[in-house]
Parts: C-alpha cells; sequence; structure tokens
C-alpha cells in the first residue's frame, strides 16, 4: 500500500488554524480521500497528558530546553501511536502543528537555536517530513487579539511580545529555508479566503484538486 500524505498547519496564534484543519478535512473527505485529523502538543493519549503540562500554569515554570524536550516526547507519542500507523494504512494525516513549531517556539522563541532543535528531531524523527505545510501567517498584534477574544488564554498566549516577534520571523525564515514543502498563506482574510488559498496550494503543490 502507497503511503498517505503528511500534510501540517503551522503558525502563530490566532490564525485560525483550527477551523482550516477541519475545512480541509471535510473538503478532502467529500472527495473520498481517508482522513485522520489530529494535532500537536497531543493526538496521542500519553501526549495529551504532556500537552496540559505545556499549556497551563505559569509562563516560566519549563527551561525552554525542557520545555522542548516534552515536546519531542508528545510528538514520538504521537508519531508512534497515531501518525505512523495512519500513513502506513495510506490515510491522509492533517495535522494541527507540527515539528516547526517547536523550531518556531523554542528554537526561536526561546531562543535555543536551530541546531539543538534539528539535533533533537534527527533522534525523535528521523527523515520523516511533512508532504506539505502550510504556514498561517497574521501579523502578531491581529493574532494575538483574536486569541484574546476566544478567552481562556493558555500559557502561550500569555507569553511577551517579543517571544511572539521572534517566533513569527522564525516560522517566515523555516519557509524561506524549505519552500518547496512550506506555503505561507495570508491568515488576515475571511474564513472562506483562507481556505481558498489553502485549497489552491493543495492542488498546486500535491496535485489534488479539492472542491
Ligand atoms: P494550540 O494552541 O495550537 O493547540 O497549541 C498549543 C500551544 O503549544 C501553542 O501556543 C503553540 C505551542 N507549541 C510549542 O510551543 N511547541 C510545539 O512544538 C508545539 C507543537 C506547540
Amino acid at each position: 500500500m502507497t503511503r498517505g500524505v503528511f500534510i501540517t498547519l503551522e503558525g502563530g496564534e490566532g490564525g485560525g488554524k483550527s477551523t482550516q484543519v477541519q475545512l480541509l478535512a471535510h473538503a478532502l473527505a467529500a472527495r473520498g480521500i481517508e482522513v485522520t485529523v489530529t494535532r500537536e502538543p497531543g493526538g496521542a493519549p500519553g501526549a495529551e497528558q504532556i500537552r496540559a503540562l505545556l499549556v497551563n500554569g505559569e509562563t516560566g515554570r519549563w527551561d525552554p530546553l525542557s520545555e522542548a524536550l516534552l515536546h519531542y516526547a508528545a510528538r514520538r507519542e504521537h508519531l508512534r501511536h497515531t501518525i505512523l500507523p495512519a500513513l502506513a494504512g495510506g490515510r491522509w494525516v492533517i495535522c494541527d502543528r507540527f515539528a516547526d513549531s517547536t523550531m518556531a517556539y523554542q528554537g526561536y522563541g526561546h531562543e535555543l537555536g536551530r541546531e539543538v532543535i534539528a539535533a533533537l528531531h534527527d533522534a525523535v524523527v528521523g527523515d520523516l517530513a511533512p508532504d506539505l505545510t502550510l504556514i498561517l501567517d497574521i501579523p502578531v498584534e491581529n493574532g494575538l487579539g483574536r486569541a484574546a477574544s476566544r478567552g481562556g488564554e493558555d500559557r502561550y498566549e500569555r507569553m511577551d511580545r517579543k517571544f511572539h516577534d521572534r517566533l513569527r520571523e522564525g516560522f517566515l525564515d523555516i519557509a524561506r529555508r524549505e519552500p518547496r514543502r512550506c506555503a505561507v498563506i495570508d491568515a488576515t482574510g475571511t474564513v472562506d479566503e483562507v481556505q481558498a488559498a489553502i485549497l489552491g496550494a493543495v492542488h498546486q503543490r500535491l496535485g489534488v484538486n479539492v472542491p
């Protein structure tokens, strides 16, 4: 059986990723594609438990390297229990955040640097890479405003403005370094506009026409 297709959605806070993950999954399913929708941190029982440690509590509760290790521990569980079996079964996996979030948030945001994160990545993930990564880009001010209006701010949303500026630049830098894998999507538009841009990128990059 041919391996399924792995698509990740990435970006800072308030870019509407979770809504777009659902819309993309529905559009693919309507075309008869078998889809697994999942998220990080989380997506497997142990990984969801680790998520609670990461998104709750004081902003400074973790040393940045400990935090990156927790994200990679969660990712390992997620890969083993959810992502790899689904791909091996020929399913398409649509994932709300993946490894680029660790590079952007911990590597750039917390300034651990690219090398440390790349070393963790090699040890935990090896050469599995998404077939397509959609980076939903929105100015920090707008994104944090949207996220705050949703209520119940999580630990990352409470981090300072400079942290968010660095991680936005981080995502754009990742996209510049890997233009074949990454498509930057302007997330300032309406839900429909962003969805159209995403379906356009899926068509252009993966050759799949989605209704
Ligand atoms: P969510 O709000 O998109 O569900 O993600 C939870 C938070 O975790 C989000 O603020 C980004 C953060 N995060 C990291 O800092 N590093 C990571 O590797 C991942 C996957 C998420």
